[in-house]
């Protein structure tokens, strides 16, 4: 939420910090800006909307050449998406420009202070209080890194802060609390972005932030410390994709990139979890098995699209472990004063590994003494690092704002982690659980075989553009799928959609059915006939009271032909693995009707990816 970058090196920074935010955009799109350092002054270009408007003010009024520059795109919190909320903010003196990221929750009373003094501010914004006391500060202290401590210690919040000083060109400073940092370290150059995509076409090591601490950057160095002063460590890594991964490659949407990708993520998070001994190996996993062994409830936390992924992953992990697993919403969990105890055992999923209320649902659940595992896609976000274990998806970056390959490989996830408590509990003879394994290394094949046959999908969304309301039914898992697949609708094409068990729908939803209203149902495999059986008749409730039915069954289920009018075949898999088929001509509709409807499918409105305030 809120893509920040900060530049200095040989190139000119206006270049740099605009390409930087075109890959951030995913992270808030209500406005953009930049500030460069020139001649020992600031100028600053700012423009509501996206970053096109930015885009052509800039090429309408040039900024100054400059070796020194930061920028930000918005998501709007304090204050509307106007051209003076836009960051970069400015100090008083004009001597310091600013960024920001996060929600500054003390602000009001900060400004009142200020504005008592007669400071005049110009924005409604939360961050331009941190950006006023920044010009006061670094006149008192002198130098840039300095100030920045001082206002980081005024502050409460989230926030992380770029910052600029004329009188300090060719250094940047830059300061974290509870959302993202990261560090690019090129060869004679640095970068600093919420997200190592914004420099990735210039550099592939990078260097991440910890908690509560500040780093100075110039061409050559990068030096950090705490908020107190004290010299800080930071841990150094190398990005393991590069920039063909975070750019679009021909397709017109990165959801539909990325939706296309899903047989590869899901191979490459099933990839090496085999020992010589067939056993099981999660090597991020260093929770003592003697401390699994006596994990008595497992407790799944996330938000949007990871939620419903927990929702599947119940199913699974009761199954295998017989071990009892709630799953809640993150922003809810903490406020419910939920039974936690040592032995209950936390799973955070997060795509972004950013997100706060997942953050905070994991500060809570440590505080009462759970472990914690993260399900993360995202090397060495805040997420994985304040939890005792993490299982990577290796999904590569996900830029729609829609989850995609994101849902589908934290699923994948989930059932590992499901396998490998049952390995350790001893719930599942080794034989079962490699065999379950096998099952889910044809995944990636089945999922192939969805896509090959995806045009079916893509003519069913021009037959429903001019639909106002969608329904999904689901049983057992899925019923997530029919959550998701509403979710996907709501997100990118702004219809009413709605996710219901099947099973409920007679229990009052029910009248919401009228002739012509497309109800996409989730057929279980055949295997379970009374789980299927039961579905076969929730389509015949609906289809009689005019519902027209898209079908989503296995193939060779014929019994459902009489009652579909439209079929959408998926490949035979067992019934806990039919979320990975089922989910994709969902996700693909979605994408289809958003794109007929002139929506923009990556960037829908009022969304952003990586959601950093509670
Ligand atoms: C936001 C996004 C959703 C996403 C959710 C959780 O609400 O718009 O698409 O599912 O955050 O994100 P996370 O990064 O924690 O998986």
């Amino acid at each position: 939420m809120c893509g920040i970058v900060g530049y200095v090196g040989p190139r000119q920074a206006e270049q740099v910090v605009v390409d930087g935010l075109r890959r951030m955009e995913y992270r808030g799109y209500d406005s953009a800006g930049v500030a460069l350092v020139a001649d020992g002054t600031l100028a600053t270009a700012k423009k509501a909307g996206k970053l096109k408007n930015l885009e052509t003010e800039l090429a309408q009024s040039p900024l100054p050449a400059s070796r020194q520059g930061i920028g930000h795109t918005r998501w709007a919190t304090h204050g509307g998406p106007t051209d003076t909320n836009a960051h970069p903010h400015v100090s008083a003196n004009g001597r310091v420009a600013l960024v920001h990221n996060g929600i500054i929750e003390n602000y009001a009373s900060l400004r009142a202070g200020l504005e008592a003094q007669g400071v005049e501010f110009a924005s409604q914004t939360d961050t331009e209080v941190a950006a006023q006391l920044l010009g006061q500060e670094v006149t008192r202290h002198g130098t840039l890194v300095d100030a920045m401590r001082a206002v980081c210690n005024q502050l409460e919040g989230a926030f992380t802060l770029v910052a600029v000083d004329t009188a300090a060109p060719g250094r940047i400073v830059a300061a974290r609390r509870n959302s993202p940092l990261v560090v690019g370290v090129g060869d004679g150059e640095m970068f600093v972005a919420s997200d190592v995509a914004a420099f990735i076409e210039y550099t592939r090591d990078a260097v991440e932030l910890g908690q509560d601490q500040i780093v100075e950057v110039t061409p050559e160095s990068y030096e950090v410390s705490s908020f107190d002063g004290e010299p800080g460590t930071s841990k150094p890594y190398h990005i393991d994709w590069d920039l063909s991964a975070a750019e679009k490659g021909g397709y017109d949407w990165f959801m539909r990139k990325e939706i296309f990708e899903q047989p590869q993520a899901v191979a490459d998070t099933l990839l090496g979890r085999l020992d010589h001994d067939g056993q099981l190996v999660l090597d991020e996993i260093r929770i003592a098995a003697a401390d699994l062994r006596r994990v008595d409830k497992i407790v799944i936390v996330a938000c949007g699209t990871a939620f419903y992924a927990g929702l599947v992953a119940k199913y699974a992990i009761e199954h295998w472990t017989r071990v009892p697993c709630e799953v809640e919403i993150a922003s809810e969990f903490r406020y419910r004063d939920p039974i936690i105890t040592p032995n209950t055992l936390v799973v955070t999923i997060s795509q972004s590994g950013e997100t706060a209320d997942t953050l905070m649902a994991i500060r809570h659940a440590r505080e009462q003494h759970a472990k914690v595992i993260a399900i993360c896609n995202t090397n060495g976000a805040t997420i994985p690092r304040e939890s005792d274990a993490v299982i990577y998806t290796h999904a590569g970056p996900e830029i729609g704002v829609a989850s995609t390959k994101g849902f589908t490989t934290q699923v994948v996830a989930c059932y590992l982690l499901g396998l490998y408590l049952a390995q350790v509990k001893g719930t599942k003879f080794g034989d079962e659980i490699r065999d379950l394994l096998a099952e889910l290394e044809h995944l990636p094949t089945k999922m192939q075989s969805v896509l090959d046959g995806i045009d079916q999908t893509a003519k069913l969304a021009g037959d429903f553009v001019d639909k106002k309301s969608i329904l999904f039914l689901g049983r057992h898992v899925g019923y997530p799928i029919a959550l998701e697949g509403a979710l996907k609708l709501k997100e990118i094409s702004y219809l009413h959609a709605e996710g219901f068990p099947a099973g409920e729908l007679k229990h009052g939803p029910i009248a919401l059915i009228e002739e012509g209203l497309p109800v996409f149902v989730v057929v279980p495999p055949q295997g379970r006939d009374q789980l299927h059986d039961k579905v076969v008749s929730n389509i015949q409730e609906v289809r009689a009271r005019g519902a027209l039915t898209v079908v989503l069954a296995e193939d060779g289920d014929n019994e459902v032909d009489a009652h579909a009018d439209i079929l959408l075949r998926l490949p035979r898999v067992p019934t806990l693995f039919q979320p990975l088929v089922a989910i994709i001509p969902l996700q693909y509709f979605a994408c289809e009707l958003a794109t007929l409807l002139g929506h923009d499918v990556d960037q829908p409105r009022n969304l952003a990816k990586s959601v950093t305030v509670e």
